[in-house]
């Protein structure tokens, strides 16, 4: 079951610090493209100048012949206007999607380098939504919202400039309704921001759901729960529809309520500027450039409020970036720097090891062993007795919580981690390909293989001729998962992929999924290849690969409580011989129900 963590809030003050390094590097582009924009407004501010000039010297002058030259300037302003404009996108979306780019990867690094337990409390589609969703949501402020906020107070600056060159009494007069457009502003940073915070949250749990569910496709269907997964999804959706409108409602009452505002502000003007022009204290061009400006100046204080919708919906996204950010790295949990050397033997040893998923539910108690170089040791025991749970702690997907574990006689926490797992194959219980061709996947361990290792490996592995007889062969698509292969084809290409990777250290997490006598065959010899010379771990289901191995350790709720060769521990007629009787019967039913390799295949 995955949890939801929430995240911790972040103030605006380190909102900035850490979103705006995004920026540094491409100093540049940030310059130009907010010079792009300066000039895209100041060609627009033309407009209303021209217009005044219009009605003051052409029309009042009665001067024909100048609307010629006037509406020339006007297109030739227009015409600018639109040029740097198109100029300004084209550097704005470059420069915005470099920096999102840079996040993303930055975020995704961060999660790949999380220690395992970390996704297993965390569902894979919401983490999914923070790397798209919100960091685009971040990256928008630092482009659009940087670009626009500087913009915006430079223009209006500027206009208020101009207003006051025009007239002090009708600036004042038209400057009245900002207190109130000040007012707005903060009200709306403090009730949208934890409305925001809770849609983002309802989006991260529905791609989780759809994630989940499309996944589970095949049992979906085999289950007849589509109706199920259907009112699962809607409900889901439900509550994203319900926290979108909460902040929608919010922004509903307060971008007509600023637009109001700003709206009297010329009514103000025109209500104090009609008898000024009736008395000849303005010409009517000047109360129309004026109420043209005024427009200008409320057209971008009414963009701070969509800035402030932009602020609030990216303080949101950035507070569930930073709580992943922010999380310690598996590097981090390793004290030492100086990696394995070259050639290391396999000489695994755990010393009093215990461990537990979660605090006070111990999974393994004590265990202590020594395989030497080379030795091949299979873990037996019932369901949840703890067996992958052991492995894990080798390959450094959990910590111990006490006691040490050690290779060739060195502290494997004290190992950088990239050195440990180079030292260990790893072949689970559910092999996982990954969505590409069978090439992609055999070389996963080892991508500078060469053909020649690559066709031997796959010819070890028994995996060679059904490949081959593929019209595709190796450069046949796996699918999702490796799901257009069958689970012992899988279970053979993971092996090969082990065999490339040529490490001193096996781990053989047996899977339980049976396969047919022929298949088993195959299989098993596969296995002998890759774990001779090799300190092998292998947690077995198969009888034949537990009475194979040198040494057999018995696990039973978290303890080693048997350990020998499979003769000594079948003499000691305890839990090892019980284990041993109730797997050969069911092995005996099996071939019963099923063909042995001795019969016709064909003839089924
Ligand atoms: P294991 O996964 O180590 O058991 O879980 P196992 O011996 O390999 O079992 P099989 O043969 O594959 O079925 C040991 C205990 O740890 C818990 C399990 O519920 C089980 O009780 N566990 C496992 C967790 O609490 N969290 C996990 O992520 C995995
Ligand atoms: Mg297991």
């Amino acid at each position: 079951m995955t949890q939801y963590t929430t995240p911790r809030t972040v103030n605006v003050t380190e909102f900035m610090q850490r979103t705006l390094v995004y920026l540094k590097p491409y100093r540049i582009m940030a310059a130009a493209n907010m010079l792009l924009a300066m000039l895209t407004i100041s060609f627009y501010f033309m407009y209303p100048q021209i217009t005044q000039y219009i009605i003051d010297a052409v029309i009042a002058k009665r001067q024909e012949s100048m609307i010629i030259p006037a509406a020339v300037a006007l297109t030739g302003a227009f015409l600018l206007h639109a040029v740097s404009n198109a100029l300004r996108i084209a550097v704005n979306t470059r420069f915005g999607q470099k920096v999102i780019l840079d996040m993303r990867r930055d975020v995704y690094d961060h999660l790949l380098s999380l220690p395992t337990g970390f996704f297993d409390r965390h569902a894979s589609g919401d983490l999914m939504t923070r790397i798209i969703d919100d960091v685009a949501s971040v990256q928008r402020i630092l482009t659009d919202g940087v670009e626009r906020a500087l913009t915006t107070f430079m223009s209006i600056l500027a206009v208020l400039v101009i207003l006051l060159f025009k007239s002090y009494s009708l600036t004042a007069l038209a400057l009245l309704p900002l207190a109130v457009l000040t007012a707005g502003a903060l009200w709306y940073t403090f009730s949208a921001h934890p409305g925001y915070r809770s849609q983002r949250r309802e989006i991260g749990k529905l791609n989780a759901l759809i994630m989940d569910s499309l996944q589970g496709i095949r049992q979906i269907k085999a289950y007849g729960r589509e109706e199920f997964e259907s009112i699962r999804f809607s409900g889901q959706a439900e509550r994203l529809r319900q926290s979108t409108i909460k902040v929608m409602d919010i922004w509903a009452v307060y971008t007509p309520s600023m637009t109001f505002a700003g709206s009297l502000g010329t009514v103000l003007v025109l209500w104090a500027g009609t008898p000024m022009v009736m008395h000849g204290q303005l010409s009517l061009g000047e109360l129309v450039g004026f109420l043209f400006y005024l427009g200008l100046f409320y057209e971008p204080v009414g963009r701070i409020d969509g800035l402030n919708q932009m602020v609030q919906s990216a303080r949101a996204s950035s507070e569930r970036l930073f709580t992943i950010l922010d999380l310690d790295t598996e590097r981090k949990e390793s004290t030492g720097n100086t990696p394995f050397p070259e050639k290391v033997l396999g000489d695994v040893r755990y010393e009093s090891v215990s461990f537990g998923y979660k605090e006070g539910v111990p999974v393994l108690k004590n265990i202590s062993l020594h395989a030497a170089p080379g030795e091949k040791i299979a873990l037996a025991g019932s369901t949840g007795a703890g067996k992958t749970s052991m492995v894990n702690l080798l390959l450094a997907f959990y910590r111990p919580v006490s006691g040490k574990i050690f290779i060739d006689s060195r502290d494997i926490s004290s190992v950088p981690i990239h050195s440990l797992r180079k030292q260990i194959s790893l072949v689970s219980q559910e092999p996982f390909l990954f969505n590409g061709t069978i090439r992609d996947n055999l070389l996963y361990g080892q991508l500078e293989a060469s053909l020649e290792k690559m066709l031997a490996a796959a010819d070890a592995a028994n995996c060679s001729a059904f490949i081959e007889a593929l019209p595709e062969g190796y450069e046949t698509l796996v699918g999702e998962r490796g799901v257009m292969l069958s689970s012992g084809e899988k279970q053979r290409i993971s092996i090969a992929r082990a065999l490339l990777k040529d490490a001193p250290v096996i781990i053989l997490d047996e899977a339980t999924a049976s396969v047919d006598n022929a298949t088993e065959q195959l299989i098993q010899e596969a296995l002998d290849r890759l774990m001779k010379n090799r300190t092998s771990f292998v947690i077995a289901h198969r009888l034949n690969t537990i009475s194979n191995a040198d040494r057999i350790l018995v696990l039973h709720h978290g303890e080693i409580v048997e350990e020998g060769t499979h003769t000594e521990l079948l003499n000691k007629q305890g839990r090892y011989t019980r284990f041993w009787m109730i797997r050969n019967e069911q092995e005996r039913v099996a071939t019963q129900v099923w063909p042995n390799e001795t019969m016709d295949k064909e003839a089924f």
